[in-house]
């Protein structure tokens, strides 16, 4: 009887895992929130961000519109995942969020939605071949949506 108890319980701990890591994608399996791993998975995100948004340049000024297409691509995947992993209050001593993030997530969250949408349109003018050739110009329209939640959310740096 132990033992099959045992074993269902394993089980039941392994889907359970299982779950949790299909949820999260990418970012990784491990979601425990007290021990800052929100804070990192975030802050390679972010990280992740600034280096779609150089692609993305790049691609611009030297006229790749598939490798366009797919930075904008990945920036606006990293901007649906932002809820999650924003969601719990976790303020390491190295982070720069705000507190005010966690008392306002609606409008946090609106605010990633707008770098998801400006980060779409510039997908589908890439794939639609009328993305313009000035690399500030289009990330600059994704830009500022980076700035816009910046400006009310990220503290200086620590
Ligand atoms: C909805 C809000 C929001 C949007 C949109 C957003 N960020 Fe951030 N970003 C934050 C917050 C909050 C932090 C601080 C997180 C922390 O330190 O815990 C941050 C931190 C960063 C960091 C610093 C990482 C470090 O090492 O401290 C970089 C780089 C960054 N963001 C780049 C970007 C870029 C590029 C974009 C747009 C393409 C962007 N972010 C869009 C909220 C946002």
């Amino acid at each position: 009887m132990y033992s099959v108890r045992k074993i269902l319980r394993i089980g039941l701990f392994a889907a359970t895992t299982f779950v949790v890591a299909a949820a999260f994608g990418t970012f990784s399996s491990d979601v425990a929130s007290a021990d800052g791993h929100h804070y990192k998975e975030r802050n390679a995100a972010m990280k992740s961000l600034g280096g779609n948004m150089k692609k993305l340049g790049g691609a611009v000024a030297g006229g790749n519109a598939a490798d366009a297409e797919a930075a904008a691509k990945a920036i606006s995947a990293v901007a649906a995942k932002m809820p999650a992993l924003f969601k719990d209050k976790e303020i390491p001593a190295e982070s720069r969020a705000k507190p005010g993030i966690w008392d306002n997530m609606a409008d946090f969250n609106a605010k990633a939605a707008a770098l998801g949408a400006a980060a779409d349109k510039v997908a589908a003018s890439a794939a639609g071949g009328t993305m313009g050739s000035d690399p500030k110009a289009v990330v600059g329209s994704i830009g500022a949506t980076c700035g816009a939640c910046h400006k009310v959310y990220r503290g200086p740096k620590a």
